[in-house]
């Protein structure tokens, strides 16, 4: 077989989107309480690090703001967090019936912010488990969202899985499925009204060539789609949307955060632990207090994943230590490294880790084919849950990694789990090292055996 070379010259042309810059534009209210919100929460202040981890550093999503104008007009923009640029996509009746099909409202100078995700994104390194490491990750921004947005001052509406904006999320871009979305409040954001919030640039992108507004998936992308998608009319189907909760009231100064806003600029995923064991007492406060905000911001969690703490100090914890609606503890002081990074599928820089908090499920939840599963409810909680444990670490000094890469029947046997129940998540935490590389970032996937 030969390869030929004038096709595959022309397959690998690129050209620009062209049209020059469109034009600047002038934010209202609710789009700068928006990027505020994506500043603390998404976008981060540390130009290495993204506010949230993501497995294999993928960010396999995208991120959309929906907010009114002075005339009521809904309009809807795009987001790249890594050049800080927003862009007006379109604005008029059509996204304000995608929302009434939606049961959602925005906010009276306020914003709505739309995750879609694009499981391709993870899936190219880490195959159909990048699926899984999708909704994880989408699952931990959207927390971390709700949560930078609370302690900005606002109100905050959450909502799983929206039904509706569909046409919206694949008018731009398809292959992607709308994930989730947080409606906020209007804050004050602190610079000039009227002017581009610091560092962002807002165009105006109708006026440039429509097309290019438009992202077209490549070949590779729409395979890993329709791997997905078994209904040749589009995404999986989903449930009917159910009356939508308020926006809890804008946070005042009566209240403190639920995160301080210190938690954000120190949260970073360990590269690995030194021997050595934290308090116990430390590690349950994390898990306890993580456990309580998810069920403060998230009160509807139907199907919240069941969480199990595997301890491995050598003092028993005290009995007390945990709270009723703590985890599960298993104290496993016998548990050795080499049964630990076995188990999270040989990543010896978590050999050592003091404590690992497994999420888990019933399988037969999970993988429901009568259209009840609760697949996407168990891994958006696990999720939410985790981000909570990576902030609540992070203001308490512990190391702390979201691990995707784990053997799930191993770690049931390890720490006793139901012998129906499927591993979802695991956050390992322990102590620090001194910063060492990161394989998980590294192109190959190393949480999958893989070896370059
Ligand atoms: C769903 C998920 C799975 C992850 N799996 C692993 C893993 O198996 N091993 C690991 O060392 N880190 C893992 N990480 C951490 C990422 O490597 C880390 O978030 C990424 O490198 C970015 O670094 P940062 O979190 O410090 O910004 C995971 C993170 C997430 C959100």
């Amino acid at each position: 077989m030969e390869v030929r070379a004038k096709p595959l010259w022309t397959r690998m042309a690129v050209d620009s989107a062209g049209g020059g810059w469109p034009p600047a534009l002038t934010p209202d209210a609710g789009l700068r309480t928006a990027l505020a919100v994506l500043d603390l929460g998404m976008v981060g202040t540390d130009g290495s690090r993204r506010a949230v981890p993501s497995a294999g550093a993928s960010y396999p999503y995208e991120c959309y703001i929906l907010t009114r104008d002075d005339a009521g007009t809904t309009g809807l923009h795009q987001v790249d967090p890594g050049r800080r640029h927003c862009q007006l996509l379109s604005r008029g009746p059509r996204i304000d019936e995608a929302l009434r099909q939606a049961a959602l409202a925005v906010p009276e100078d306020g914003a709505v912010i739309v995750l879609a995700t694009r499981p391709w994104l993870s899936m190219r390194k880490y195959g159909d488990r990048g699926y899984l490491y999708t909704q994880l990750d989408t699952a931990h921004l959207h927390m971390n969202l709700a949560l930078a947005a609370d302690s900005l001052g606002a109100g905050i509406a959450l909502r799983r899985r929206p039904q509706g904006l569909e046409p919206l999320v694949s008018e731009y871009g398809e292959c992607a499925e709308a994930h989730s979305t947080l409606a906020v409040t209007a804050v004050p954001t602190g610079d000039v009204p009227g002017a581009e919030p610091p560092g962002w640039v807002v165009r105006d992108a109708r006026a440039g060539r429509p097309a290019s507004l438009r992202r077209q998936p490549h070949w590779l992308e729409r395979l890993c789609w329709e791997s997905l998608v078994n209904d040749p009319a589009g995404a999986p189907a989903r449930p009917p949307c159910t009356a939508v909760p308020p926006p809890t009231a804008p946070r005042r100064g009566d209240r403190a955060p639920l995160v301080p806003r210190t938690a954000f600029h120190d949260r970073r995923s360990a590269t690995g632990f030194a021997p050595g064991t934290l308090l116990a007492r430390d590690v349950l406060s994390t898990v306890d207090r993580a456990l309580s905000v998810l069920g403060d911001v998230l009160p509807d969690a139907e199907a919240p994943p069941r969480a199990t703490l595997v301890l491995r100090q050598e003092e028993p914890p005290e009995a007390e230590a945990t709270g009723p609606a703590g985890p599960d503890v298993r104290w496993l002081p016998e548990l050795s490294d080499a049964s630990v990074a076995e188990a999270f599928m040989a990543q010896r820089h978590l050999a050592a880790a003091s404590a690992v908090l497994l999420l888990h499920a019933p399988t037969a939840s999970l993988i429901d084919e009568a259209g009840g599963s609760q697949l996407w409810t168990v891994l958006h909680h696990a999720g939410a849950l985790a981000q909570l444990v990576y902030l609540e670490a992070a203001r308490r000094g512990l190391a702390v990694t979201g691990v995707g890469g784990f053997d799930s029947e191993r770690w049931r046997r390890l720490a006793g789990l139901p012998a129906d129940h499927d591993v979802v998540y695991a956050v390992a935490m322990g102590v620090d090292t001194p910063d060492a590389q990161k394989l998980d970032r590294l192109s190959v996937a190393y949480a999958q055996n893989e070896r370059s």
